[in-house]
C-alpha cells in the first residue's frame, strides 16, 4: 500500500477498521458461489491485491478445512498481514499462504488454483489502460479451479467524479473473538480530482487520532493514496468476456432497513439507475 512509514500509528490497523468488513465479505464471497454452484461449498480462496489480507483471513476463521491464497506486492504489507493472521488464527495460520508478489506473477503450480478470486475495496481499479485490465483477468481466469468464480468490486456515478471530503467516526467492534479493538478515530475518505480524459480519480485516505492526554488530537494526512480508473459496470463486465470468462454481471449486496430482515439483498442486478454514487461487485464465472 502507498503511505508513510510512521513508528507510532499502524495505519494498517486503522485502515483495516475503517473500511473493511472482512467477516461479512467472506460470508459473501461463500454465498455468491454457493448460489452461482448449486449450494458447493469453495474451499480456497485467493485474495489478490490482498493488503491487509483480512480477508483471507476471516476466510479461515469461518470455515473448517478450507485455505487461502493472499498475494500483495507490498513487502512490509504482506509482513504486517502475516503477523496478524498469526496472532488471530494461531497454528491455523498455516492454511494461508501469503505471496509477496506481483499478481500477475502468481500462478498455479506455485499456489493452488482457487475456487474464488477476490479483488476487494475497488483494488481493480488499479488498473488504468483496458489492455493491462483484460491481460490480468486472463491471468485470474487461468488461476481458478473448475467452476471458480472471480469477485470484484468497483464505484462510480457522478458523486464519484466530484472533489469532495468524506468524515466519518470509527467505532472498532471486533466480530472474531480473538481480535482485540483499538480506540475511536475520525476516517477521512477523500476525492482529490478527477481527470475525464483518463478517468482516473485521485483519491486519499486520511486519518484523525484522538490524544489520550486530551490534547490536540494526531492527522496523518495521505495515509494511502490511490489512482483509481473509474470503470463502468458494462465496460468491467465486457472485459471480463474478453478475457475468456464464461459470463460476468454487476451483482449488489443492499439493506433496507424499513424491511428489517427482509431487507437484506444480494444478488445480480439488471439495472441501477439515477444514483449519484453506488458500489457494486461484478462476478464472473469460468467453466
Ligand atoms: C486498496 S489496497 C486493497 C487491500 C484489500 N484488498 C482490501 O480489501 O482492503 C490495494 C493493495 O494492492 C497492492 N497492489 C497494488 N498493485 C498490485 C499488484 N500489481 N500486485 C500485487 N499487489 C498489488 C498494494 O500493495 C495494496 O496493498
Amino acid at each position: 500500500m502507498n503511505h508513510p512509514a510512521s513508528d507510532a500509528i499502524d495505519v494498517l490497523e486503522l485502515y483495516r477498521w475503517a473500511v473493511q468488513d472482512p467477516e461479512t465479505h467472506a460470508t459473501v464471497l461463500q454465498v455468491i458461489y454457493e448460489t452461482l454452484r448449486d449450494g458447493r461449498e469453495a474451499a480456497v480462496l485467493r485474495e489478490d491485491f490482498a493488503g491487509t489480507s483480512a480477508e483471507s483471513v476471516a476466510w479461515l476463521a469461518l470455515g473448517e478445512g478450507r485455505r487461502a491464497i493472499a498475494v500483495d506486492r507490498d513487502e512490509a504489507t504482506v509482513a504486517w498481514a502475516g503477523r496478524r493472521a498469526r496472532r488471530l488464527l494461531g497454528a491455523d495460520a498455516e492454511r494461508l499462504a501469503l505471496v509477496h508478489a506481483d499478481v500477475m506473477d502468481v500462478a498455479p503450480p506455485r499456489v493452488a488454483a482457487a475456487d474464488i478470486i477476490s479483488v476487494l475495496n475497488f483494488s481493480i481499479c488499479y488498473f488504468t489502460e483496458r489492455r493491462a485490465l483484460v491481460r490480468y483477468l486472463a491471468h485470474a481466469r487461468r488461476c481458478l479451479a473448475p467452476d471458480g468464480v472471480m469477485v470484484v468490486n468497483t464505484f462510480g456515478g457522478p458523486g464519484a467524479q466530484t472533489a469532495s471530503i468524506d468524515r466519518r467516526r470509527v467505532e472498532p467492534a471486533p466480530r472474531l473473538a480473538c481480535e482485540a479493538p483499538i480506540a475511536p478515530f475520525d476516517y477521512v475518505w477523500e476525492h482529490r480530482s478527477y481527470d475525464a480524459v483518463t478517468d482516473v480519480l485521485d483519491c486519499r485516505i486520511h486519518f484523525e487520532l484522538d490524544d489520550p492526554e486530551g490534547g490536540a488530537s494526531r492527522v496523518v494526512r495521505d495515509a494511502f493514496a490511490y489512482r483509481f480508473r473509474l470503470w463502468g459496470l458494462a465496460e468491467l463486465c465486457e472485459a471480463f468476456r474478453d478475457a475468456g470468462f464464461d459470463d460476468a454481471r454487476p451483482w449488489r449486496h443492499t439493506y433496507d432497513p424499513a424491511l428489517g430482515d427482509d431487507g437484506v439483498f444480494l444478488g445480480p442486478v439488471d439495472a441501477l439507475a439515477d444514483k449519484p454514487q453506488w458500489t457494486a461487485y461484478v462476478v464472473a464465472t469460468a467453466a
